[in-house]
């Protein structure tokens, strides 16, 4: 997605968002969430809870020290250990680990490569999301993931699934990577990009599925303006409604 610097449609009102709001967003790899999320939850000033930073936090953490992450019972226990919080920063959101700041090493391609075994670990899934429903509990909470809309929040107040066709999350990919200063194919990171969806797709413990009731979008040739224009569209649709207020078109 590209933004085109148009401001929004929208008139939208955040007085009128209630006190425990939660919004959730799923989808693949390089769909577009992590963008969204974090967009959504700045405009409508909602915490942003990227789930999937947590389990790649797991994941860094059992690598760092030497552990196999198809280890089930070690993978629990490195879960079970774990301290792990999102603090606000002047470059975006950091993710902290056991006190230390993870954010740039849990985007590494060995825990791209990796994450998908970890997270399909029934028992580190259980801890992590007792954690999500945690951090979700009150307040105004944008969460991603893969299963946000069909487990953790399966009574979210706006589900949304993106998606977006395999070349184009790939591309996004390889531009957010190169900007790391990675050197990688589009051709390694497709490969990358389907296996993980297979693994995330396929796995016993709330595989990836398109919530029940939620809205889909195909990102694949939407700006990201646009994205947003109909995110904030559904969501004060749906507030209005509940208020029985005037529905936007
Ligand atoms: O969104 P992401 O690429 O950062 O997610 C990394 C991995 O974590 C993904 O391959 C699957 C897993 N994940 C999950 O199983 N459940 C979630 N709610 C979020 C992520």
């Amino acid at each position: 997605m590209t933004s085109d610097n148009q401001p929004g449609k929208s008139t939208d009102n955040i007085q009128s968002l209630p006190d425990r709001f939660v919004v959730a967003i799923d989808g693949p790899a390089g769909s577009g969430k992590s963008t969204m999320a974090k967009l959504l939850a700045n405009r409508l000033d909602m915490v942003n809870i990227d789930t999937g930073a947590m389990y790649r936090a797991v994941t860094a953490i059992m690598l760092d020290a030497g552990l196999d992450p198809s280890d089930e019972n070690a993978a629990e226990t490195a879960t079970s250990a774990i301290t792990l919080h999102f603090e606000k920063s002047k470059d975006g959101q950091k993710t902290i680990v056991n006190g230390a700041d993870f954010t740039a090493r849990i985007r590494r391609p060995d825990v791209d490569s990796s994450v998908s075994v970890v997270s399909a670990h029934p028992g580190v899934r259980k801890r992590l999301v007792d954690i999500q429903r945690q951090m979700g509990a009150s307040g105004r909470v944008v969460m991603e993931g893969r299963d946000i809309g069909s487990h953790v929040f399966p009574d979210a107040d706006v589900k949304f699934y993106l998606g977006a066709s395999d070349h184009t999350r790939a591309k996004r990919r390889v531009k957010d990577l190169t900007a790391q200063g990675a050197a990688i194919t589009e051709e390694s990171t497709l490969a990358g990009i389907r296996d993980r969806d297979r693994l995330d797709s396929q796995r016993a413990t709330s595989p990836l599925v398109k919530p029940e009731g939620a809205v889909e979008m195909d990102t694949s040739d939407l700006t990201i303006d646009a994205a947003m224009e109909k995110m904030l569209e559904t969501i004060f649709c749906k507030i209005n409604r509940r208020s029985g207020g005037p529905v936007k078109s």
